[in-house]
Parts: C-alpha cells; structure tokens; sequence
C-alpha cells in the first residue's frame, strides 16, 4: 500500500498550492456575509431568454453532433464569427490565427506551457492577475513584477529590471484594459512604449483581455494587438474569454497569435482538454451573432457603471482623507483596488472583515514575488447597489477597529 503520496508526486508539483483565491471562499458561506471577494458578472445580466431560447433550438436540431468528438482548434462557424467580432476591434486575422479555449484560464494555461521551462523567467505586472500567476506557476518560471501607475505598466520599470536579468524573460504579461484586480487602464503611450520594448528586446507581449468591451467612461485604447499588426508586428498573443461579458459558466475563450504559435497551443490542448465542448461553442457563437451583441453590452455598461458610480460614492462617505486609505477609480471592468495605510495587513484584516460580514480579496495573491500587504480587491459587479453601501460600512468600521488597536 502506498503510505507517502507525496514522495510520488512530480518535482515541480511538490509545492503547487493551487489558486490562493480559492482558498478564501471556504469563509464566504454565510449568507449574511457581503462577499466582494470573487470575479464574478451579475446574473442579472445574464441573457437568460436567449440562452433558452439557443440552447432549445441546438438540442432540438443538432442533439448528436454536440455531443459527440469536435475538432481540437474549434468550431468553423464559430471561428469565423470571432473573425468578424475582432474586425470591430480593428484586428484582421485568418482561422489559422485563432484557437478556441475552454476559458481565459485555459489560455493562460496553454501560455505557460508553450512557453515556459522551469526556471525561466517571466515579467508582470505588481499586482496582477492571481490566475495568470498560479497558471504559470505550474511550469515553475522566476516572476519578476514591476509596480504598475496609475496610467497602467510601468515600462520604464521593465526596461530597468530587464537590463539585471541574466536572460531575457519568456515574455512580458499584461493586463491592459481596466485590469484584474487594479481596474487600472494602461495609456496608448505606454501601450506604444510596451510594443517598443518587445521589439528591441526580441520579448513576446500576452495580452489578456476579458474586460476590453466593459468600459463605462472614457475613449477605447486601442489594443495591443491591434497596434502590433499596425505596426506589422506579429509580437503579441492576445488571450481573450466569454466568462465576464456572456457566462463564465460556458467556460469559453479563445487565444490569437501567428499560426505557429496557435498551432502548438492546439497541439498542447490536444494533450490536455482535446475539444472545447460544441455546445458551449455554438452558444457563443450564438451569442455573437444572433442575441444583439451592442444591445447587450450597452445595457451591461450601464448597469455595472452605477454600480460602480454607487460604490465609489460610498467610498468618499466613509473613508474621509484622513483614514488615510485611496483607492483606484476605473473606467471599466469590475474590480478596484483600495490601498490602506501600511500599517494594515490585509490578510488579517480579512479574519476580521469576515466577523463584520464583509469580505474581499488581500491584495497580497496579486503578487508573484516580495507580496506588499496593505491593498485589497473589490469586486464591485455581483452583489445588489444597497450591499455595496452596507459593504464599504462595514469595512469602514473594520478598518477603523484594526486602526485602533495598532
Ligand atoms: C485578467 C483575467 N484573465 C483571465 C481570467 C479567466 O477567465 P475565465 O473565467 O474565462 O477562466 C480572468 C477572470 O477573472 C481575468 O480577470
């Protein structure tokens, strides 16, 4: 009988503890707790007659080819309609470009592989995306992060580190427009300096985009992809997912690249996931095309605008300047980012905030190396406009205690 499973498990595996967010949700089983914690979209806005609507028709006419085998790159139709939706975004590709994902995550996992001995390095933002982290993680690179502005990447920052690097990083991971868990919208000049960088340096851009189409104030930027093929480069991957602007529950997304790169990355999924399920695939595919996209996202931004608009109100009322506590104020998305004064450590503000009934993320899992403590995440798109209010109270008193007692 095998007494040490541990001792079995592969080298890099030994000390993989999975996505620290995780973790925190075992807390968020009361229902009297106000959880900003999580990513998720409001099931308000979900298209729930459509989706039957679809989902009725597809079982009705298609029930054995979905659920049967479906080929590893993804659906034709389905291909053709993300052509046409990423031509309104100004980028022009061909099917070899693209390969469907089961998700955002499942992108940013097929990066990691594709790319990444262990060892190797990688640059991030400071803070960045706790997925992208943990999914990167699993092939054990050197994290080296760079603290973003307020105008978003700090490319100065990245020139500065690269330069002490004794190899040059597999690639440089952005999160551009109104990042997770910052909500920080990275300019068209740093945008253009990041392109620079990646081309002097010979250094891949992964540019993840589930919010690009969430944006409540303020002009686009364009992306980096786009101005990549502007400037007829072909240095970034763009990583983009269904989860925040239709379900996160379908777990479809989808990744873009130069063919060979998307080639390997169907190779990769062959040996992983193989195929994205059909349904799901078709019932984005719907949703490109027959559920009034513009319509959708115009009712989308308005309602998780007020929300945001609700949220930053209540921010104002009860964390005066003199708490001593600022917080970023997006113009899209769905998180924020709230800084508190140093002496706060957020993770154990959390046990704390749990017996107000109020919850969030410690900024510290945004971090992929030398975490700063005194930051949190606020996700301000699931729970109702009164919750917020009652929310941002609650914390208020919670800090206020944990100020108290320092
Ligand atoms: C920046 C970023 N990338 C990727 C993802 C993963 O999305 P998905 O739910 O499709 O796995 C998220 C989800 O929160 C995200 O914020």
């Amino acid at each position: 009988m095998i007494q040490n499973w541990k001792e079995k498990y592969a080298k890099i595996m030994k000390d993989f503890e999975g996505y620290s967010i995780g973790k925190i949700f075992k807390y968020l089983g009361n229902p009297e707790i106000i959880s900003l914690a999580g990513g998720l979209p409001s099931p308000d806005m979900f298209l729930k007659s459509e989706m039957r609507k679809a989902s009725h028709k597809l079982l009705e006419n298609d029930l054995e080819n979905i659920f049967q085998y479906s080929p590893v790159p993804g659906e034709d139709d389905f291909i053709a309609a993300i052509l046409k939706f990423l031509q309104r975004d100004g980028i022009k590709l061909e099917p070899e470009n693209i390969l469907i994902t089961s998700s955002g995550q499942h992108g940013l996992d097929l990066t990691g592989r594709l790319f990444l001995d262990p060892e190797d390095y990688i640059m991030i933002d400071r803070p960045t995306f706790a997925g992208a982290i943990v999914a990167f993680q699993m092939q054990h690179p050197q994290i080296i992060g760079v603290d973003m502005e307020a105008d978003g990447s700090n490319v100065d920052g990245y020139r500065a580190k690269l330069a002490k690097l004794p190899v040059k990083p597999k690639f440089i991971y952005v999160v551009p427009d109104f990042q997770n868990p910052s909500g920080i919208t990275t300019s068209l000049e740093k945008r253009e300096a990041l392109l620079d960088l990646s081309y002097e340096m010979d250094i891949p851009l992964v540019e993840d985009s589930p919010y690009r189409d969430l944006r409540y104030r303020g002009e686009a930027i364009p992306s980096l992809f786009s101005l990549d093929q502007q400037r007829e480069g072909t240095n970034v991957i763009g990583l983009y997912t269904f989860s925040k602007i239709f379900s996160p529950g379908i777990r479809v997304g989808f990744n873009i690249g130069p063919p060979d790169v998307i080639t390997k990355m169907g190779n990769i999924k062959g040996g992983n996931t193989l195929n994205t399920p059909k349904y799901n695939q078709d019932m984005c595919r719907i949703f490109l095309t027959e559920m009034n996209y513009d319509s959708h996202m115009e009712k989308c931004r308005k309602y998780y605008s007020k929300k945001l608009d609700t949220f930053l109100e209540a921010m104002s009322e009860y964390f005066p300047p003199e708490t001593g506590v600022s917080w970023t104020k997006p113009e899209g998305g769905l998180f924020l980012w709230v800084s508190l004064p140093k002496k706060i450590d957020t993770l154990k503000l959390f046990q704390k905030a749990i017996e107000y009934k109020v919850a969030f993320v410690p900024g510290e899992v945004f971090y992929g190396e030398n975490p700063e403590n005194n930051h949190l995440r606020i996700n301000f798109s699931y729970v109702s406009a009164e919750q917020l209010v009652e929310a941002v109270k609650r914390l208020s008193k919670c800090v206020k205690e944990d100020l108290r007692e320092q």
